[in-house]
């Protein structure tokens, strides 16, 4: 679905729906009968208007991850609750200046974000280049993943899927498993990878091809880079090109070790396994080369901005005990969250450096709404260059620190870690910009 002249207008419906997956009769979540929803294709200045008729049992709403969007009133509003069976218009403004690249939407009702998206509830976003990069095709792989049980319902996760974060059996791209793409020798496509999975971390490899990653997230390289592999946290996307070579090839996320029980739940590693996702063939006669990707404006860099005030962020987990009397505890400076009360408030238009701090065994993907970041340090090392993300992967018992410029937009919104779970428990926390 593609805006004409500035406006882009989408009915959505979710429900539960019998879909196709893996040769079986299932029944999912969808956004109008599918997984994933509909591709929305806008470009910086639009105005993308969304009716929301939520037809699943518990109450949902929508977010538009990535976008540079206001957080207020019908626009990217995570305090929304659209109840079972009633509706919601959404109307997001990108400014004229928004960053091309590739986005996507979900839900984002804390306490049901994690089992809605786990169940099929995404879809992508494309904001368009301004001026497109010569390619064959274009390619959208949403990959997510999914479980269900022997009668075709999603299973529920256990407590210890929560705590860790709950993998899928199945990892879909697409909603399918193992789709057959076909290219020709020399051609090049472009392929906009979004990990819309609920916990799993994709290390993806694409042996035998030529992949150039162009960006991640809103993010583009100054030049772009050939590159063997791309790891996505959950939330993360991809702008690749991939120059077909003749063979067949196949899509991998390889294993990623995202942590240690650190003694709880009866110890172990956690990991995601190595998983085939799709199958590239590439045969029959050669296609002209391609020009070279032209470079792109290198981002403003933060590290050389002033800087109006610093504050750290620390990401915890625990066992037993805790505010809520649950057996797991997920935190943000010791709290979860609260919907009555705003946990951080900046300037707006002001810059700020937040150190992220990861106290537990695993992994903690962290993303903030509205304003992207910029990484600065890892581990207390500078950087090489800067790019604009929205998911910062924080690894285990570690430290990133990041710039925020809160520009263009006033108003609440919030920071959380990407695996949904841990977003349901709490670790989720309240900024209000003004
Ligand atoms: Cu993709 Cu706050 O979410
Ligand atoms: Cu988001
Ligand atoms: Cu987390």
């Amino acid at each position: 679905l593609r805006s004409s002249n500035g406006v882009l207008s989408v009915a959505l419906e979710s429900s539960s729906q019998h879909v196709s997956i893996a040769g079986k009769d299932v029944r999912a979540l969808s956004y109008n009968g599918g997984v994933p929803g509909p591709t929305l294709r806008v470009r910086a200045g639009d105005i993308l208007n969304v009716s929301l008729r939520n037809g699943l049992t518990d109450p949902s709403n929508l977010h538009v991850h990535g976008l540079h969007v206001s957080p207020k009133n019908n626009s990217d509003n995570v305090f929304v609750t659209i109840k079972a069976g009633e509706s919601f218009d959404y109307q997001y403004e990108l400014p004229d200046n928004h960053a091309p690249g590739v986005y996507w939407y979900h839900p984002h009702h804390h306490g049901f974000v994690a089992d809605q998206v786990f169940g099929g509830l995404y879809g992508a976003i494309i904001v368009e280049d301004p001026e497109e990069i010569p390619a064959t095709r274009e390619r959208v792989l949403v990959i997510s993943d999914i479980t269900f049980d022997s009668s075709g319902t999603i299973s529920a996760a256990t407590e210890m899927d929560k705590m860790t974060g709950r993998e899928g059996e199945l990892v879909l791209v697409n909603g399918q498993r193992d789709p057959l793409l076909s290219a020709s020798p020399g051609e090049r496509e472009r392929w906009r990878v979004i990990n819309a999975c609920t916990s799993r971390y994709l290390h993806l490899r694409l042996d035998g091809q030529q992949l150039t990653l162009l960006g991640i997230d809103s993010g583009r390289f100054e030049s772009a880079r050939n590159v063997d592999e791309v790891v996505l946290a959950p939330g993360n996307r991809a702008d690749l090109l991939v120059t077909a070579r003749a063979g067949t090839s196949t899509l991998r996320a390889l294993r990623y070790e995202r942590g240690t029980s650190g003694g709880m739940m009866g110890g172990g590693t956690f990991s995601s396994a190595d998983v085939a996702l799709a199958t590239f063939a590439v045969a029959g006669a050669d296609t002209a080369a391609f020009a070279a990707v032209p470079d792109q404006l290198s981002p403003t860099d933060l590290r050389s901005s002033t800087v109006t005030a610093r504050r750290e962020l620390v990401f915890a987990m625990g066992m037993g005990g805790g505010m809520n009397g649950g057996m797991m505890s997920a935190t943000i400076n010791d709290r979860t969250f609260d919907a009555t009360h705003v946990n951080t408030t900046v300037q707006f238009g002001s810059i700020e450096e937040w150190t992220l701090t990861n106290t537990s065994t695993l992994d903690h993907p962290v993303h903030l709404h509205v304003w992207p970041m910029q990484i600065i340090e890892q581990d207390d090392r500078p950087v090489e260059s800067v790019i604009w993300q929205d998911v910062v992967n924080i690894p285990a018992r570690s430290t990133v620190r990041v710039r925020v410029k809160f520009d263009d937009f006033s108003g609440r919104s919030v920071y959380h870690c990407h695996i949904l779970d841990h977003e349901d428990a709490g670790m989720m926390g309240i900024i209000d910009a003004r």
